[in-house]
């Protein structure tokens, strides 16, 4: 079968996001083009999530509009974290589905798409690969990758911790590190075409090296990105808490190509819950982290996730977590309501908080960090922030929008300043979510 255009539906997270660009790297090698519209496409992929219930549900959903459209659809393929998870389960409800493949078996599409080809029949892959000899990085498929002034770049898969809510070791396997070396190609790669700014992905970052040989951990591999690369600007994510060590915090003291910003998840602020969540940290060892944090580098902004109704939650452990919020002061934070998922440590424990009360507090969370990162965010205005513009003002009105170091959106009038510069930008407004202000000096 000639199928010559695709398109992915992306769910999830930055990793998907980018493991997206990466297919689409792949199949441009095979000869594949975008499609603009699912109506134009000869493959039609669905890249999923499955961290909580909603997610993969939403995956499962779109599947099912896909399908019942009827159209003479030359391929289907379902990949990513359901898809790890449902496995060839996912035929009995969706005959139509041509291709199934997990996370780890990005690599193998060309031969997944010749044996579909060949056989007429499912052709299937999800096997994890949790050795460094036999992963596959994908580290040379930039043909298809969109050159803007940011990228991702993947230094590791996988993750060895024990969150009792979390199936993301159970879809995503163990940690591999990706050789440091081909991280510093990479980067230096992506600066050539254009690229002033990369965030660095896994699913717990700072744990990048755990046992190397060559002694390449974390802190040590920026540093090694910002000695050996023309990069400017350096972001990470998601970093564990309790993987904040003193190399981490020496780079946030010294390195000025560290972007002042941390997304560091707590999910709770009840230390009764974050031994039950199984997160090897307290308040007491998160509060001195960001204390060290902001010690070496007072300008940083940071921010988090946040789980509300977790098994057994009581009112006053959720108190806790209000409390704990207005102590540290997060920039802004993600946050959802538990959902039991299979074979996790937390399925066996009684999802015993009820609905309407998880509504309540996830809605009173956000009431008090709205009021937070609306007075932080006002802390902005009348200071100078260098911004990284990256395209318009999203709400179209003739301006330009970029990112300050902080990570904090920054619109600015005038668009014609060209993307990928950096300039200064006088804030003169602040909003939930945003900054507003002047263009002052036009580049750096
Ligand atoms: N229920 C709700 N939220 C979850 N997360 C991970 N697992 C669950 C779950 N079972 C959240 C955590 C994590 C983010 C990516 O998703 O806050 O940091
Ligand atoms: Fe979703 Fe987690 Fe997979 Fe990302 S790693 S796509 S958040 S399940």
């Amino acid at each position: 079968m000639d199928a010559k255009t695709y398109i992915i539906k992306t769910f999830g997270c930055q990793m998907n996001e980018h493991d997206t660009q990466k297919i689409g790297g792949v199949l441009g090698g095979l000869g594949f083009e975008p499609a603009r519209f699912e109506e134009e496409a000869d493959f039609i992929l669905f890249n999923t999530c499955t961290v909580r219930e909603k997610a993969h549900q939403k995956a499962f959903s779109a599947i099912g509009r896909t399908v019942a459209k009827k159209r003479p659809i030359s391929l289907i393929a379902v990949c990513g974290c359901m898809a790890q998870e449902e496995g060839a389960k996912l035929l009995s409800r969706f005959p139509e589905i041509d291709i199934i493949f997990g996370p780890d078996q990005i690599y193998r599409l060309p031969e997944l798409l010749k044996t579909r080809n060949e056989t007429g029949r499912p052709a299937i892959a999800t096997e994890l690969i949790n050795s460094q000899e036999d992963y596959h990085f994908l580290d040379s498929v930039p043909a298809m990758r969109f050159h803007g002034p940011t990228a991702y770049v993947t230094i590791m898969k996988g993750c060895n911790s024990h969150c009792s809510y979390c199936i993301v070791p159970k879809v995503r396997g163990t940690e591999v590190y990706r050789p440091w070396r081909d991280i510093v190609r990479e980067v230096q790669y992506l600066v050539e075409k254009g690229c002033r700014e990369v965030t660095l992905l896994g699913q717990n970052v700072n744990s990048y090296g755990t046992g190397a040989e060559d002694g390449v951990r974390f802190g040590k591999l920026i540093r090694l990105i910002s000695d050996n690369t023309d990069v400017e600007r350096i972001r990470f994510t998601s970093p564990h808490p309790k993987d904040v060590d003193c190399d981490l915090i020496e780079e946030y003291a010294t390195n000025p190509k560290l972007c002042s910003h941390i997304h560091l998840p707590l999910q709770s602020g009840s230390d009764m819950v974050l031994r039950r969540m199984r997160r090897a940290y307290n308040r007491k060892t998160y509060r001195a982290k960001i204390e060290k944090l902001r010690k070496v580098r007072p300008s940083i902004a940071i921010s988090t996730d946040m789980i509300v109704g977790f098994c057994g939650e009581t009112e006053a452990e959720f108190q806790s977590t209000l409390d704990f919020l207005q102590e540290i002061r997060f920039d802004y934070i993600y946050a959802f309501k538990y959902s039991p998922r299979p074979d996790t440590e937390a399925h066996q424990f009684p999802d015993d908080v009820p609905p309407g009360v998880k509504e309540k507090r996830l809605s009173e969370l956000f009431t008090l960090q709205a009021k937070i990162s609306h007075e932080i965010n006002q802390s902005y205005v009348g200071r100078t922030e260098a911004v990284l513009v990256e395209g318009e003002d999203k709400l179209g009105k003739g301006r330009s929008q970029g990112r300050t170091e902080t990570n904090k959106i920054a619109n600015f009038s005038g668009n014609d300043v060209p993307i990928g510069v950096i300039v200064n930008v006088e804030i003169k407004k602040a909003n939930a979510n945003s900054l507003e202000g002047i263009l002052c000096q036009k580049s750096r």
